[in-house]
């Protein structure tokens, strides 16, 4: 894999950061992740103004421009083949050869990129062939600011692997109302008589792009409702349907919840509906 650190392209072996980096450090930083398809991004300027709206939420001055940022992305793409990938940005506080908390004055921000393989999308999406994902739930355990895009994830992490190590999926999370927040690397959905909805947006959930394009893309398309609303997990457990969403599954269909079948444990017809919408808005984001 080519990758991309502090202006220069090289193999992946070949990168060197210092152990006095923040990002490693402290998880001082801000990352995002957006999809590409033979070369082609899906909603890459939303991804770049979350990733604006968190530097500026933490003190990092943006090293690069949006332009250079967009020039970042066709490079990588291309220098790795350009087929499906993830092209993944990652910007820390960066190095100021000691461990001290305080934000240093005259550090310039490490900036990284790479690319992660990602699955294709059929242009047709299909309920019958299409695979379900098996998730647990959990307390969410994590910060008061998960609308920001932190490199630091090891709440994300430690419970991804609640998921992981029982061979699920994902993990969705609640808080201490039993209201759902969203899961450790996706957003989360339900339908429940047609209708769809989802947790509002507020410091517990990141604003995911993928949320954003499957909301936009089905007001758009009119025939079915979408509400932005508090959702109890006393109505996932009933949901009809349950859906997660990221920028490399975009609607992910889940067909089981804590062992139980959600709905009629299949993928439903209203995620069928939904990521069509989907596939045919996603690139004019
Ligand atoms: C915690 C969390 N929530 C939601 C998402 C979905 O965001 P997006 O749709 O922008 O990929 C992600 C993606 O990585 C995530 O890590």
């Amino acid at each position: 894999m080519i990758i991309y650190l502090n202006g220069e392209y090289m193999p992946a072996e070949q990168a060197r950061i210092s152990p006095f980096d923040r990002g490693f450090l402290f998880g001082d930083g801000i990352y995002d992740a957006t999809p590409s398809y033979g070369g082609k991004t899906v909603a890459l300027q939303l991804h770049l103004d979350r990733m604006n709206g968190g530097l500026k939420s933490i003190g990092i001055e943006n090293p690069l421009t949006d332009e250079q940022w967009h020039g970042l992305a066709t490079k990588l793409s291309e220098k790795n083949g350009g087929q499906n990938l993830g092209i993944y940005f990652h910007v820390s506080r960066g190095n100021e050869g000691r461990r001290f908390h305080g934000f240093p004055t005259d550090t310039k921000p490490t900036v990284f990129a790479m690319v992660i393989d990602i699955d294709p999308h059929p242009a047709v999406p299909d309920r019958t062939t299409k695979t379900g994902l098996r998730v647990v739930s959990t307390e969410d355990l994590r910060w008061r600011r998960c609308n920001i895009k932190s490199t630091a994830l090891l709440g994300n992490v430690l419970h991804f692997q609640e998921s992981y190590a029982a061979q699920k999926d994902e993990t969705i999370m609640y808080n201490a109302r039993g209201e759902l927040t969203e899961a450790s690397s996706s957003n989360v959905f339900i339908v429940k008589d047609g209708i769809v909805a989802t947790p509002m947006l507020d410091h517990q959930l990141l604003p995911g792009i993928s949320r954003h394009i499957a909301i936009e893309s089905l007001r758009a398309d009119g025939s079915i409702q979408v509400e932005e609303r508090v959702v109890t997990m006393d109505e996932v457990r009933q949901a009809d349907e349950v859906w997660i969403t990221n920028s490399s599954k975009h609607i992910g269909p889940v067909v089981e919840l804590d062992g139980e079948p959600v709905g009629d444990g299949l993928v439903g017809p209203v995620w069928e509906k939904a990521m069509t919408v989907y596939e045919a808005a996603k690139y004019n984001f």
